[in-house]
């Protein structure tokens, strides 16, 4: 049987990588993030003295990173920075990184890369549309942005920090604006993706809805 991927993209905040990650567990795929690589290189750009404007010198860092995704952690450089990734200043700058075409180019083939020879379950904003075109299954998973910027804040007060939903509301916005008009891979539902909206759905509820279309779609997915 081919390797299959099972595509999950959508906005900010949407409940894609919870989803994601649950999801791989359940039919024993390999779950993949692909947004963590935009965040590591974003955090390889701003710990080094390249100005986040300079894209010619990002590009060409971009090219040498050495960005892995292995065991459900992000490296850079050979060690775990899924901490790191998280922080307020790649929020507010992975998406400026991430609509450079030459800087994508390089961060989906190491995408596609360690992809191969495994069934997957990668979440981002491409992944149907331009990572893997032929998915077996694709998924745009979408919800009202208050209750995205409410979960988000929810996240953010669990790890024991203050935030402000407004604030948050804002940033989750202006990323999603960012990312659906770039001109290089804009987050879109690809033609043949589920939409599903989350809006005042349980995790568990969802995550059997993704099921069941798999399972439609003659998933064999035995550990179901
Ligand atoms: O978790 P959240 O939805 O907030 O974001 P993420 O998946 O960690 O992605 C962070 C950023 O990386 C996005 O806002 C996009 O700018 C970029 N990204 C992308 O361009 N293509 C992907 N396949 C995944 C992420």
């Amino acid at each position: 049987m081919d390797n299959r991927v099972v595509a999950i993209d959508g906005p900010a905040g949407a409940g894609k990588s919870t989803i994601a990650r649950l999801l791989a567990d359940r039919i024993k795929y390999t779950y993949i993030d692909s947004g963590a690589m935009y965040r590591a290189l974003t955090l390889k750009v701003l710990d080094s003295s390249i100005n986040i404007a300079d894209t010619k010198e990002i590009i060409e860092i971009s090219k040498e990173v050495d960005i892995d995704f292995m065991d459900k952690c992000i490296y850079l450089d050979g060690k775990v920075v899924d901490k790191q990734i998280r922080e307020e200043r790649i929020n507010k700058n992975v998406s400026i990184i991430a609509a450079i075409p030459d800087v994508r180019k390089n961060i989906v083939r190491i995408q596609r890369r360690i992809s191969i020879g495994k069934n997957v379950v990668m979440d981002g904003r491409d992944v149907g549309t331009v990572i893997f075109p032929n998915a077996f299954i694709k998924f745009f998973i979408t919800a009202s942005l208050e209750e995205r910027a409410m979960r988000r804040c929810a996240e953010i007060e669990a790890s024991g920090m203050s935030v402000d939903l407004q604030d948050i509301k804002c940033q989750i916005e202006k990323r999603d604006y960012t990312d659906s008009t770039r001109e290089d891979s804009p987050l879109m539902q690809a033609e043949d993706a589920i939409l599903i909206d989350t809006s005042g759905k349980s995790i568990e509820e969802v995550l059997q809805v993704v099921i069941n279309f798999i399972n439609l779609r003659g998933g064999d997915i035995n550990a179901i």
